[in-house]
């Protein structure tokens, strides 16, 4: 341990601030003797009920509490923001670094020691390691795991990707719209986050992946007993790691982010994870170019066969040994002496775990997708700076493929048009969403999976090339390239698109091109004009001032990087 404990500052100070300090706290019930030297542990819980998926986590907390006091800490609850991505609007993407940025603030301005982090929900766990990264206290990332299997006549059914499945088939006029509402409280049957390999079992994946989270916790179903067993070992390992002195700084290294990114190859991870893992190399001041996802995934199999790439959901991965089974599968390919939070190396933590079910964590041999199949990052004249396409979500025969180009400026445009049966769309078209980036919608919406137009749903047809500045759910599926960079609002390529233009997507050369001579896409830049902003106010004002490109993590520039635990001082 440092010779001092940080929060000594506060509780053993003399004279009137330490009676300020000390007193007001003491109304809260605690006696004198615990305000010296006893590491003082923040848990910052995302909890909220219009957050579902963390509605859980006040309940987590007493767990980690627990832990807390019987290794002689001080814990301290807090909330932090809840973002859930179900009910906020326009999307919980655009308050992500809202929350980083209130998590890095409440530790940095409290007496902290120690913190850990209760996160569910897709960005709540960015938004924590952000946070958390930028402060650089002893962190903690405990996630809240997921819910149970669904379960709907008699068939399992996942988070998100049944759903897109089952709104096909009313549109198709398969499935009758009753059948869908009963479906409803089948998909989501108790407290925990989506149980689908989506974008919050992804980031809960990657924070054990990172070394920011105990080995094992981070599929741990939401209602068994192990997850509060974990919370509760939580509680007293930050104790542990505050005498340690051991820091996000010295556990999230280019390293662990190389581990981040095999990992989630081989998880057949989300595509929101590399906008996350962006921003948070940003953090933690680690040089990672997109081109680095598709490089170090190349020789990456996906052998966890999990919805929405394959067919089993995280109860099941979990059952099978979680993620330290499937880390041995691989670990060649792992850095395995990077630093965790149990203060062993990766691969102390992971030695002797065990492949329970073969079915969910394939052999190498037989994996979900061969190596190379993961998220691929695309560049061409259409998409400078890059742009992604999940693989394994995709059809093979449209990865090479050219098409008429059909655009639309918002969703709600797109939505329209969408249901009129009487359009002229065709199988090969390439359907083309603008101005849904980060600056542009704002908040980098999850609507570039945009449905399968009503005149080609009902022929059978589910999948089709799209592209857009957008992101996608990761419980998603289909061709869709994302995240097209620069995006149309900041006079990217695909404001200079028109419906009738020819677009290539080449998945094998990693290319996406624009068949429109330079002469002419010069002309229709002269004619282009920037949407206007001027008027907006408040925080949409700030998030489009100064957010960075999706390439970047979509963070906020005057975000970037490390500050530090110390408490900001007028300058002498
Ligand atoms: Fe919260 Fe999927 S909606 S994790």
């Amino acid at each position: 341990m440092s010779e001092k404990l940080r929060s000594s500052d506060w509780f053993e100070a003399k004279g009137k601030l330490g009676f300020y300090h000390r007193s007001h706290t003491k109304s809260e019930g605690f006696p004198n003797d615990l305000f010296a030297n006893r590491p003082v542990i923040g848990i910052g819980a995302s909890w909220s009920e219009l957050a579902p998926c963390n509605a859980h986590l006040h309940d987590i907390a007493q767990s980690v509490k627990a832990g807390v006091w019987e290794a002689g800490g001080f814990p301290f609850e807090f909330p932090t923001l809840a973002l859930g991505e179900t009910l906020m609007r326009p999307t919980a993407m655009l308050y992500r670094n809202l929350a980083a940025m209130e998590i890095e603030e409440l530790i940095r301005s409290n007496p902290l020691d120690g913190i850990v982090l209760l996160v569910g929900c897709d960005k709540t766990t960015p938004a924590a390691i952000m946070g958390a990264l930028s402060c650089d206290l002893p962190t903690i990332i405990l996630s809240g795991g997921p819910m149970m299997n669904g379960s709907f006549r008699g068939e399992t059914v996942g988070s998100g990707t049944d759903l897109w499945r089952f709104a096909e088939d009313v549109r198709a006029g398969v499935m009758a719209e009753e059948e869908f509402v009963a479906s409803e409280a089948c998909v989501s049957r108790s407290a925990g986050h989506c149980t689908t390999m989506g974008t919050a079992s992804t980031m809960a994946v990657i924070s054990e992946a990172l070394g920011l989270a105990l080995t094992g916790t981070s599929t741990i179903p939401a209602t068994d007993g192990a997850r509060r067993t974990a919370a509760h070992i939580a509680g007293r390992k930050i104790v542990e790691l505050v005498r340690m002195d051991l820091r996000p700084s010295q556990i999230v290294t280019r390293r662990s982010i190389e581990n981040a990114i095999v990992i989630n190859a081989a998880i057949g991870g989300s595509t929101n994870a590399i906008v996350h893992l962006s921003a948070i190399a940003g953090r933690a001041e680690v040089e990672l170019d997109l081109a680095d996802f598709d490089s170090l995934a190349k020789e990456v199999p996906t052998i966890v066969d999990l919805k929405p790439s394959g067919r089993f959901l995280m109860e099941d991965f979990h059952s099978a040994g979680g993620l330290p089974a499937m880390m041995v599968e691989i670990a060649d390919l792992l850095h395995l002496d990077e630093m965790t939070v149990t203060g062993q190396s990766l691969g102390e933590n992971i030695a002797g775990s065990k492949n329970y079910n073969t079915e969910v964590i394939r052999p190498r041999q037989a994996p979900l997708f061969p190596a190379g199949n993961a998220t691929v990052v695309l560049h061409g004249n259409l998409a400078p700076n890059g742009a992604v396409l999940k693989l394994s979500a995709a059809s093979p025969e449209l990865c090479i493929h050219s098409g008429r180009a059909i655009v639309f400026d918002s969703i709600e445009e797109f939505n329209s048009w969408a249901d009129d049966e009487t359009s002229d769309v065709t199988a090969s078209d390439i359907l083309v969403l603008r101005y849904a980036g980060p600056k542009g919608y704002p908040g980098m919406p999850e609507v570039g999976n945009l449905s399968i137009p009503k005149a080609l749903v009902k022929s059978g047809l589910r999948d089709m090339v799209r592209i857009s500045d957008a992101r996608m759910s990761g419980t998603s599926f289909g061709t869709v390239v994302l995240h097209v960079s620069p995006e149309a609002a900041d006079g990217g390529p695909l404001a200079l698109v028109e419906t009738g233009d020819v677009i290539t997507l080449n998945v094998e050369e990693r290319r996406l091109d624009l068949e429109v001579d330079s002469e002419e896409l010069s002309a229709r830049r002269s004619r282009w004009t920037p949407p206007d902003y001027r008027g907006e106010s408040g925080y949409v004002s700030l998030y489009r001032s100064h957010v960075l490109g999706a390439e970047k993590g979509a963070d906020f520039d005057f975000l970037v990087g490390r500050r530090g635990a110390a408490v900001p001082r007028r300058p002498t």
